[in-house]
């Protein structure tokens, strides 16, 4: 069966459900908008694990997200929805695009989260966008930039306590929302080391898609700890 939908890391595949699709993890990696390629065997697997995990725990606490069920290694049921074209990212500590863009050294603390949105594209390399850009691009609405902020900043709040649990520190992360049939927006795509930032709480030592981006070897290995930590604190 050939996929509706094929990205970077992730393929969508229709089922017997109409309002259902499948979503299957790949193990490929890419990174600087796919200047850079690897395949990282588990990948898929982990990263499925890890977001199945997280959009449970996030369910608990009232953020809705498009998950309907596990499947298997590999794939989870999501609902289908039309995805915004707007990646919001927020960030608690300068790192990656920011420091680069604003020569701010990487850990420094901001005082209050910083919320950014870009433009899905690959085409142009996903460009920091704001809510006007939004408005006239028509990728969303004022209203629905506003709610997009706010619900980044509630998901920020709860992944952060989640992940101080595990011992990690939430340093910067990308979600993706989508509309469902009903037009409700609800948290999309997947949270993992590879949307997520993730330091270690003690040592700072990097357990995310940095460990690829910047050479550090052992990527799965961070992967797989988190995984395990993630696990341990949902048991
Ligand atoms: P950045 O510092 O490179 O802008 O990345 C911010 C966060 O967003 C970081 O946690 C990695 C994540 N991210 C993605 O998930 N996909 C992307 O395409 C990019 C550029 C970043």
């Amino acid at each position: 069966m050939d996929p509706l939908y094929e990205g970077k890391a992730k393929k969508l595949y229709s089922t017997d459900d109409s309002e259902v699709l499948r979503m299957e993890y790949k193990d490929d990696a890419t990174a600087f908008n796919a200047e850079k390629k690897a395949q990282f065997e588990n990948k898929g697997k982990l990263n499925k694990a890890i977001t199945l995990l997280m959009y449970q725990m996030l369910e608990e606490k009232g953020v809705a997200t498009h998950l309907v069920a596990d499947l298997d290694e590999v794939n989870l049921l999501v609902k289908r929805v039309d995805i915004l074209q707007v990646e919001v990212i927020v960030r608690n500590l300068a790192a990656g695009s920011f420091s680069k863009r604003m020569g701010v050294e990487e850990g420094a603390e901001f005082e209050i989260p910083i919320v950014e949105f870009s433009y899905k594209s690959d085409e142009l390399g996903d460009p920091l966008i704001n809510d006007d850009y939004a408005r006239e691009l028509k990728l969303a609405t004022p209203e629905e930039c506003a709610l997009l902020k706010k619900q980044a900043l509630v998901i920020n709040g709860v992944m952060s306590d989640f992940f101080m649990e595990c011992g990690l520190k939430l340093v910067d992360f990308k979600i993706e929302f989508g509309k469902t049939t009903d037009g409700e927006i609800v948290l999309a795509d997947e949270v993992s080391p590879d949307t997520c930032r993730l330091w270690d709480a003690t040592t700072g030592r990097k357990m995310d898609k940095d460990r690829f981006r910047q050479d550090l070897g052992g990527v799965m290995e961070g992967y797989e700890e988190v995984l395990e930590r993630v696990a341990k604190a949902r048991e």
